[in-house]
């Protein structure tokens, strides 16, 4: 067997978590031949219903699974870790935007960066729970972890804009590549049609209809996760399990020549972000845990208005956590 690896998801008896462990546990992301030593952080109130996702999970008798262990605290929840899965945190209800989730679920990344700081030296942190970005943002502050072992969710986003390209050219999603959702996961993202490709071709040329893609495409990504709370009266999360598994993966396994995938990562300065920011960005990885952006991608005047709109949307949910920071 391989080395083992230790894997903290917080908001462990919720929704998400309740896709998001079985598969971790199975092996299907860090290796079959791989034990995974769960460590799962609840808030005290719920850790009866804990104790039943830890029964489940037992119940499925996965060679992988090692242990699983149970937390109210993350000081030693994340004790130890090599990966983290930051999703514990209160979901939007219908008619609220993601940002109006700060006040309340900001503050939980505050002790959680610090908690990072026991981490082992390896250790990666990813953040799913809303607005990611910036809860992002305030656990990176918060740590002593490097900022860029931390990154935060654009992978929903940029598989509902794959989706959406593949069905209207009638080709598998396979055949999608280079799709850059910038920015902010939130209904002010830029979902890049300009850049992506269908086939190894632009897909604006492949799909012929820019009306479409300006104003059919772009809303209706930036809008699924109101549309999928409409209809089913909870927000995302079997897909948005789904996507923090897109997301490490594409972390850990070499970026295929030519393509990129998207994550929201500390700002370096590219694209003349502000640096220090996390925002969502193109990015290839060696497959060691390991980001680099993907850097002079062209962008049309509509396009940067688009991007632009991302940024200052950022710049302003900076400003409102700043005493968090
Ligand atoms: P949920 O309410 O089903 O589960 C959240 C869990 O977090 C609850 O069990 C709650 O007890 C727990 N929790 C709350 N505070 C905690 C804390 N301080 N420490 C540990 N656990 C804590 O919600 P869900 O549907 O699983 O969604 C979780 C978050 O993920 C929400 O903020 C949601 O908006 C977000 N989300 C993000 C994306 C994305 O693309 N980034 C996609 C879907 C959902
Ligand atoms: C999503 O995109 O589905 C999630 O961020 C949940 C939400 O609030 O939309």
């Amino acid at each position: 067997m391989a080395v083992p690896i230790r894997v903290a998801v917080s908001g462990a008896a919720g929704q998400i978590s309740y896709s998001l462990l079985f598969r971790i546990a199975s092996g299907e992301i860090f290796g079959a031949d791989r034990p995974v030593h769960l460590h799962m952080l609840e808030i005290p109130q719920v850790m009866d219903k804990l104790e039943g996702v830890a029964m489940e999970l037992t119940d499925c008798a996965f060679p992988t699974l090692a242990e699983i262990k149970m937390f109210d605290n993350a000081d030693e929840a994340f004790d130890g870790i090599n990966q983290a899965f930051l999703v514990g945190s209160r979901p939007r209800g219908p008619g609220m935007e993601r940002a109006e989730l700060i006040k309340v679920n900001g503050p939980i990344f505050v002790g959680q960066g610090k908690a990072l700081n026991r981490a082992a030296d390896d250790v990666r942190c990813m953040v799913v729970g809303n607005p990611a970005n910036t809860n992002c943002l305030i656990a990176m502050n918060n740590s002593d972890v490097p900022n860029d072992r931390f990154s935060a969710m654009m992978r929903l986003d940029e598989n509902r804009a794959k989706s959406q390209l593949a069905a209207k050219a009638g080709v598998p999603v396979a055949d999608v590549s280079n799709a850059t959702i910038w920015g902010n996961h939130s209904n002010n993202q830029y979902p890049d049609f300009e850049n992506a490709k269908i086939d190894g071709k632009p897909a604006a040329e492949v799909i012929n209809d820019e009306a479409w893609l300006r104003d059919t495409f772009i809303p209706t990504v930036q809008e699924r996760g109101a549309a999928v709370i409409k209809a089913r009266g909870a927000s995302s999360a079997a897909s948005a399990a789904s996507a923090a598994l897109d997301h490490v993966n594409s972390l850990i396994t070499p970026t295929p020549a030519g393509d990129w995938f998207s994550a929201s990562v500390c700002s370096n300065g590219e694209y003349d972000v502000d640096p220090g920011l996390m925002f969502g960005f193109p990015l290839t990885s060696t497959g060691n845990g390991d980001w680099k952006v993907v850097e002079g991608l062209p962008m049309s005047d509509w396009a940067r208005g688009k991007f632009e709109a991302s940024l200052n949307e950022l710049r302003t949910e900076r400003e409102v956590v700043k005493d968090l920071l």
